[in-house]
């Protein structure tokens, strides 16, 4: 298993990872489903949207996919799912990540067995599609005007500043659908002002785990207004 990434305990009582290299959690440590539920799922809207299309840059462990999934499932509701990951985990570490949710054992199975694909898997189910592309984000085209919903979720700007570039922020913009909402637990001000001057209008968030605050970003809707015909 790879040293310098460990299972660890997240104060919520669920697991996360720590990366020796960036010095840096996968997860919040003050509550790793915690973070996944408030910030990902339910502060993009993903949990109630008919048919969300998620975007994720920074697969990770998969926490916040599953957590999706597990809501839209108990909802009916159909999910895309389309991630990019830079450096995926070994498979035994991924094994070992007991994430404890119920009514996705089917897709974590799934994801295991495809997990040592070299450039990534596509799992088709019934209610569900899951893209994961083994990519730098910044090498990747994005779906144009694709996204409801874009978990914006890598390492910290300040030890992993590529996924963070403001042409990669505004490919985000590109691959979001009008009104789509964009989450991200970084308020640092560099990714406020790029995500702003890509297009997006962006909010801090009062946080509930360990009062720390995040952000939201929202495409604004087309303006389907016309002026007036002159009199
Ligand atoms: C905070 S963790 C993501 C946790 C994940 N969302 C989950 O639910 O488990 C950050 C991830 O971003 C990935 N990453 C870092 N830089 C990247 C890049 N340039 N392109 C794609 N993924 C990147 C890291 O390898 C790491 O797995």
């Amino acid at each position: 298993m790879n040293p310098t990434v460990r299972i660890e305990p997240s104060a919520d009582g669920s697991l996360t990872a720590y990366h020796g290299l960036y010095n840096e959690y996968f997860h919040s440590k003050h509550g790793a489903l915690s973070q996944a539920r408030q910030v990902y799922l339910e502060g993009t809207e993903t949990h109630r949207h008919p048919e969300p299309h998620v975007l994720e840059v920074g697969f990770g462990l998969g926490l916040n996919f599953l957590v999706t999934l597990q809501n839209a499932r108990q909802r009916g509701a159909v999910l895309s799912y389309l991630a990019y990951e830079k450096d995926p985990v070994p498979l035994p570490l991924l094994e070992a990540f007991q994430h404890g949710l119920s009514g996705v054992e089917d897709a974590w199975e799934a994801l295991l067995a495809a997990w040592e694909s070299p450039e990534g898997f596509v799992l088709q189910g019934v209610d569900f599609r899951l893209e994961v592309c083994f990519r730098d984000v910044r090498q990747v085209r994005f779906p144009e005007g694709w996204a409801s919903a874009i978990y914006l979720d890598p390492f910290s700007p300040r030890t992993n500043p590529e996924p963070w570039a403001a042409e990669v922020l505004q490919g985000l913009f590109h691959a979001a659908r009008p009104g789509a909402l964009l989450a991200t637990y970084s308020v640092a001000g560099q990714v406020r002002r790029d995500l702003a001057a890509a297009g997006f209008t962006v909010t801090k968030v009062p946080g509930v785990l360990g009062k720390r605050e995040w952000l939201r970003a929202t495409k604004p809707e087309a303006c389907t207004a016309r002026e007036a015909p002159p009199e």
